[in-house]
């Protein structure tokens, strides 16, 4: 603790004296070659440590938030994009797809784009895939 003490009260301040800092802006300009080289310890150290403190201090990424904007607002948000294949074999005789991106079984509808329609006025509504009767 002593060392640090030390440090802190007789080094840091001889050392902080020591820095040839101009009084006034225009000083900068009319310091000598060695005197910006004594300047650059400190400057990239100051640096160093007000990056890591805001770096510390503030979230690496703004937390994603549903955009008026964005069609989807809750369905696989931790993907890059929402996609899926479907095997034509497995569709069956009716397959029914939501397109409203409400829907708790997405990418099948689940009815959800009912009460979206309703509360908002909208007109949306799934995409019917159904098999075509055989013809005779
Ligand atoms: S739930 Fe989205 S279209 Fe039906």
């Amino acid at each position: 603790m002593e060392v640090f003490s030390r440090v802190v009260k007789i080094q840091l301040p001889n050392y902080l004296k020591s820095l040839p800092v101009p009084a006034t802006i225009g000083g900068f300009m009319k310091l000598s070659g060695n005197e910006w080289v004594q300047l650059v310890p400190f400057v990239v150290t100051t640096s160093v440590v007000v990056y890591l403190v805001v770096s510390a201090l503030l979230p690496s990424k703004p937390p994603k938030k549903p955009d008026e904007d964005w069609v989807n607002k809750s369905i696989q948000k931790d993907k890059e994009k929402v996609a899926d294949i479907i095997e034509i074999e497995d569709l069956g005789d009716k397959t029914v797809y939501c397109r409203c991106w409400k829907s708790k079984k997405f990418p099948f509808c689940d009815g959800s784009h009912n009460s979206h329609n309703k509360e908002t006025g909208d007109n949306v509504g799934p995409l019917v895939l159904k098999r075509a009767a055989p013809s005779s």
